[in-house]
């Protein structure tokens, strides 16, 4: 057996006393900082590491890899969209590379495995993406840089009723998130005088779309709220036109993860028109967003950044700002110095609530265009610093 993976072997089986017992006092000292970035790479949610890691590396392209003194060392990992993975190499990073910050975690299940690792080694955790509401509350070492679903649902589901929309079908991928955007869809939009015809659930890997669409088609209602997480919305929009549900005049309206910024000239004219609610466009009309949608195009082949990119981006940002005021100090100081920053995103303005350690973030009501012969999110209304409502239920 190697040296490391004797290491490890006794690490996993001493659970906590070996986590908590690494040397991160000792580490601390050099002059680096290790940050372990757990993405998923490959398999059917690969997209999302793509994204994620360009967003990181943008963050020290544009800011340079030294902050408090620290110069930041990133170790990414690959944990293909699988838990366990995702667990072990947690361990790893923190027992082996010694890492002093973790950050990824592309979908819920992967942060809910990785969090007692991170509560165990007292390791600050910046979620870039897992977005079902009590992800946080998973671990006292947990950041988020992104987004709830509940955060980014009741935007739309206020604006349907108010245009035309009194009945809806929802379907939302069967797992944490899609359960979330369900139940804050329902609420928001009975609570505005709709009505909720049918709530239909999709596996997470691997949908067909064509049995539940029928159902829709069946139901006939006035519109179809849809979530599904990153990669997979121009696989719905395709069937969703296949089977003619457009033609059958049932409008789509859905949270921005199906209409992602990075594939949405893929999905075609059928997109045009679509509604959705999120936290970021890459057409977001500021200049800070004006500047880091152009470089990142330039650094990264002319790709567009979604919200996965900015995520990783302001997680970077979250982790520099705080080595920056602990002066290079690792470990809760640097968690602390995580809560309440407040600083201009791509986005728009962002507050880490120094409470709940989520983020606070303006949503966007945003429809579907063509802009200069490619298809954008064109954001026409802002909700104003949207808190977490997921978990006052
Ligand atoms: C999640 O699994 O929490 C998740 C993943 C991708 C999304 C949204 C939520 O776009």
């Amino acid at each position: 057996m190697t040296n490391r993976r004797l290491v490890l072997k006794t690490a996993c089986a001493a659970g906590a006393t070996a986590l908590a017992s690494s040397p991160l006092s000792t580490w601390a000292q050099s002059g680096t900082v290790k940050v372990g970035l757990i993405f998923t790479m490959t398999g059917p949610f690969a997209s999302t590491g793509k994204q994620l890691e360009a967003g990181a590396r943008h963050f020290l392209r544009e800011n340079g890899d030294t902050f408090g003194g620290k110069k930041i060392e990133l170790v990414i990992r690959d944990d293909a969209g699988q838990p366990d993975q995702a667990k072990r190499i947690a361990q790893e990073l923190i027992v082996n590379d010694k890492v002093q910050v973790l950050g990824g975690f592309s979908l819920t299940p992967l942060a809910l495995s990785v969090a007692p690792i991170a509560t165990q080694s007292k390791t600050p955790s910046v979620v870039f993406v897992a977005a079902t509401s009590s992800v946080i509350d998973a671990s006292p070492y947990f950041i988020r840089s992104s987004f709830t679903l509940p955060q980014v649902t009741i935007g739309v589901a206020e604006w349907a009723p108010k245009n035309g929309i009194k009945s809806v079908v929802s379907l939302v991928s069967d797992y944490g998130p899609g359960l979330d955007a369900e139940s804050a869809f329902k609420e928001r939009f009975m609570l505005n005088g709709g009505t909720i015809k049918a709530a239909i659930r999709v596996p997470l890997r691997n949908p067909d779309f064509a049995p539940y669409l029928q159902k829709v088609r069946d139901e006939k209602p006035d519109a179809v709220f849809v979530f599904l997480p990153a990669g997979v919305g121009s696989l719905f929009m395709k069937q969703f036109s296949e089977r003619g549900l457009d033609k059958a005049g049932i409008r789509l309206i859905a949270t921005g993860d199906v209409t992602e910024d990075d594939i949405l000239n893929e999905m075609g004219d059928v997109a045009l028109g679509v509604v959705t609610s999120h936290h970021y466009s890459a057409m977001h009309p500021s200049a800070a967003n004006k500047k880091f949608v152009e470089s990142f195009k330039k650094a990264n082949g002319g790709k567009r950044p979604n919200y996965m990119a900015v995520a990783a981006y302001d997680g970077m940002r979250v982790i520099a700002n705080a080595l920056k005021s602990t002066k290079g100090e690792t470990g809760d100081a640097l968690l602390n110095a995580m809560k309440g920053q407040t600083f201009e995103s791509p986005r728009g303005p962002v507050l880490i609530n120094g409470q709940t350690r989520d983020i606070v973030q303006d949503v966007y009501i945003r429809r579907v265009e063509r802009v200069g012969g490619e298809l954008y999110n064109v954001e026409f209304e802002t909700l104003k610093a949207v808190q977490d409502p997921g978990r006052n239920h």
